[in-house]
């Protein structure tokens, strides 16, 4: 696709039921990124993302998506202190994460372990550019290949990381003219995040696309208002629930069905249950005043 000049949608993606949508959008690649830690698990830097839920993560956004390229963001500290470690933790993004390909904060002085690793048989994402990952060494998230030496440096990074073995490359916040001379000096498939319109692929972290977070970076247009819309949902439920109105007409209850229930809530993904839930999701009625809540069993 990227060699026949038509550009290609990425978008970040981090639980199984959005990757079912995003997958039915269109949208050709999901990047199980580590700004998982800010917009799921709610820290305030990228450098808090757990391996082991980046891992999960990945593994139910390919589960939701089966067809889509699924990219996995190697979490801080995942590949910096240890070769073997890292090999072995890219290693386990594409087993247990189920990831087609993982991304890594690097440049050239990462080539070595990016040798090994794509020797190993690991499809490797280098992020030039910014990278939010060095934030603490630069004062904060910042825009990169500012000064001509920036610059010079960036498309150094990008053609040492390409003769390492990466396949693809994610160039962040860098001025357009440098993404131009990226693209130029590389042979492979060049997404942007905040890299002007000329590249292969383009990003953008999908909180921002949906209108879900406050302060989005310039660079990222809104198309969606979702976060207003959830809080106009969340808003109604409490109302009806307020009001004794939560169940829809002619559908009964769980102790009195009017029609069967027939899945889990995945209906995109590779493990699917055509089993009624057990102990249903509901306010048993006369339990109490308040009525007594029993969770949902999901099937693992
Ligand atoms: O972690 C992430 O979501 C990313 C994108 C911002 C490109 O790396």
């Amino acid at each position: 696709m990227a060699r026949d000049g038509r550009p290609f949608a990425c978008l970040t993606c981090y639980d199984a039921t959005t990757a079912r949508f995003l997958a039915r959008a269109g949208v050709h690649i999901l990047l199980v990124g580590d700004t998982a830690a800010e917009v799921i698990l709610g820290y305030s830097r990228t450098i808090d993302m757990p391996l082991e839920v980046a891992i999960a993560l990945t593994a139910a956004v390919k589960r939701g998506a089966p067809d889509r390229m699924v990219m996995a963001d190697m979490p801080f500290m995942s590949y910096q202190a240890d070769e073997g470690d890292a090999i072995r933790n890219a290693g386990r993004f594409l087993t247990e994460g189920l990831a087609d390909i993982v991304k890594i904060e690097a440049d050239a002085s990462h080539a070595p372990l990016l040798e090994r690793m794509a020797r190993a048989g690991v499809p490797i994402c280098g992020h030039v550019g910014s990278r939010p990952q060095l934030a603490g060494l630069s004062g904060g998230y910042t825009g990169a290949g500012r000064t001509p030496r920036e610059a010079e440096q960036i498309v150094a990074d990008a053609v040492a990381l390409e003769r390492a073995g990466c396949v693809m490359l994610l160039m962040e916040a860098v001025p357009e003219d440098v993404a131009r001379r990226v693209i130029e000096a590389t042979t492979v498939p060049v997404i942007g995040i905040g890299a002007g319109d000329g590249c292969h692929g383009q990003v953008l972290v999908l909180q921002d696309l949906l209108g879900m977070t406050d302060s989005p970076p310039r660079f990222a247009e809104a198309v969606a208002d979702l976060g207003r819309q959830i809080e106009a949902a969340g808003a109604e439920w409490v109302r009806r629930v307020s009001e004794r109105r939560v169940t829809p007409k002619g559908t009964g209850t769980p102790g009195n069905p009017a029609g069967p229930r027939s899945s889990i809530r995945g209906a995109g993904g590779g493990e699917k249950t055509t089993e009624p839930h057990s102990g249903g999701g509901s306010v048993e009625p006369g339990a109490s005043e308040a009525g007594r809540v029993t969770p949902i069993q999901r099937k693992q």
